[in-house]
């Protein structure tokens, strides 16, 4: 592995209190130094005294005119292996990942067979160190086979390496189960990672309910579908104490009721994806299957409150909710169609959209895709810190491009956002140390 010294790139972390330009050598796949030249936090800032000649080899990455910034951070990504790998692999959803800026992610459990067990964990583990190209952290599925009716075992699964336990791709729909799983979770301390979706309202549906889907002759998913699980989940929170997490988190309402319970001390986080505060329920109007997900895209004021939630913190997080599925399966009738987006290519670029239109700032993105998820999953990543593992993105914030699912490096090509002129991109990513360039 070589050395690297970056140079002269715009360094920000808000965590670490760093803005400003300077130097990051990374040795052994560690952040060794990190010096801003003046202006910046200055206990933070050592100047070079030496470079790492001598040792190693040393590569010099000179980043002027680029930001440098944490590796980011996906709570929420669907890597398909073992069981889909026509869909996805964790060779090629690791790769996709980086490409896009992340250098760690959670593998959520809904594969097959699903992650409900320690030699899932163990599996997806090793095959993550042996192919991956980023750190792969599984999510283990809160029930047997994801069937919401018997706890799966949750200790064991801690032991093996899962970081949280969710039964995403489908509700609890028990309120005991989930109880009962909200208190064990404090035993290990990992966050309840909830797919609200009440199965009873959101069957038949398969895009928002509302006048669009009336006027199209198709099966509505109406807000309260999640926001009555919503607001279970947080009295269950309450109750128990237990870490609630929010998945993909797509109504106004979700984004109240999260605000209420922070507002009175409940804990609970929450989680939303790119998809929702960039596009409507309008991109189904064509039938695309490309912008079939679940939840679904809402109306204009779910967008506008999930800007607000991300503004004023009560969203902590932006996740990906990268769901690749064949092409071959996307291209049937919109309600045949599996539902899902693959996002990991695309999310850095849609929320920097954010950041250009002044809804949240540049230190808030960074927050919410490597600091919130670090800190509400209990990693030691999601920062730039001397000893940490090396996990940087070097970023070109006025690079603009055309979005083509073709050249993604995920195998899901299925995206709303083919075509879309989008503006920054990583010009590199070190992930475990190791540089990857585009
Ligand atoms: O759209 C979705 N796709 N929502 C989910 O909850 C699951 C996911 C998948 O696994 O394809
Ligand atoms: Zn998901």
């Amino acid at each position: 592995m070589l050395n690297i010294l970056i140079k002269n790139g715009h360094i920000v972390d808000p965590s670490e209190g760093l803005d400003g330009t300077g130097h990051i050598i990374i040795e052994n796949g560690k952040i060794k130094e990190i010096a801003l030249d003046s202006g910046g936090k200055k206990e933070k800032s050592r100047p070079i005294k030496t470079t790492p000649s001598g040792r190693k080899a040393l590569r010099v990455f000179e980043a002027h005119g680029l930001f440098v910034i944490p590796g980011l951070i996906d709570m929420h990504t669907h890597l398909r292996e073992p069981g889909y790998e026509y869909k996805e692999t964790i060779k090629t959803g690791t790769m996709a990942a980086v490409s896009g800026g992340f250098t760690n992610i959670c593998a959520m459990p809904n594969t097959n067979p699903v992650n409900d067990n320690s030699s899932v964990t163990d599996f997806i583990i090793r095959k993550a160190i042996q192919e991956g190209a980023c750190t792969v952290y599984p999510v283990g599925s809160i029930t047997k086979n994801q069937n919401g009716e018997e706890l799966a075992e949750m200790g064991i699964m801690f032991s093996e390496g899962c970081i949280a336990f969710s039964d995403d791709g489908k509700p609890v729909m028990n309120s005991l189960i989930m109880r009962r799983a909200l208190e064990y979770s404090k035993t290990y301390d990992v966050p309840i990672i909830s797919h609200c979706e009440d199965s009873n309202l959101t069957e038949g549906g398969v895009m928002n309910e509302g006048l669009l889907s009336f006027t199209m002759g198709m099966g509505g998913i109406p807000s309260e579908a999640e926001e009555t699980m919503v607001a279970r989940d947080i009295a269950l929170a309450g109750l128990t104490k237990g870490k609630l997490h929010i998945a993909h988190v797509s109504t106004a309402g979700s984004v109240r009721l999260i605000r209420q319970a922070k507002e009175s001390g409940i804990p609970v986080t929450a989680e939303t994806c790119p998809h929702y505060f960039t596009i409507t329920e309008e991109a189904v109007q064509t039938y695309n299957t490309n912008a079939k997900v679940n939840p679904p895209l809402r109306a204009r004021k779910d967008l506008e409150a999930l800007q607000e939630g991300l503004k004023d913190g009560t969203i902590d997080v932006i996740a990906t909710d990268h769901a690749p599925h064949h092409r071959d399966e996307k291209r049937m009738e919109f309600d045949r169609a599996p539902s899902g987006i693959s996002g990991l290519d695309t999310a850095l670029s849609l929320s920097l959209k954010l950041v250009q239109e002044g809804t949240i700032t540049f230190s808030q993105l960074i927050e919410k895709m490597a600091q919130n998820p670090a800190r509400i999953l209990g990693l030691k990543k999601g920062k730039l810190k001397v000893g940490h593992t090396a996990d940087v993105v070097i970023l070109d914030v006025h690079k603009e491009y055309t979005i083509r699912s073709e050249q993604f490096l995920s195998k899901g090509r299925n995206t709303p956002f083919d075509g879309w002129n989008v503006k920054g991109k990583p010009v590199a990513t070190i992930s475990k140390g190791k540089l990857y360039e585009w």
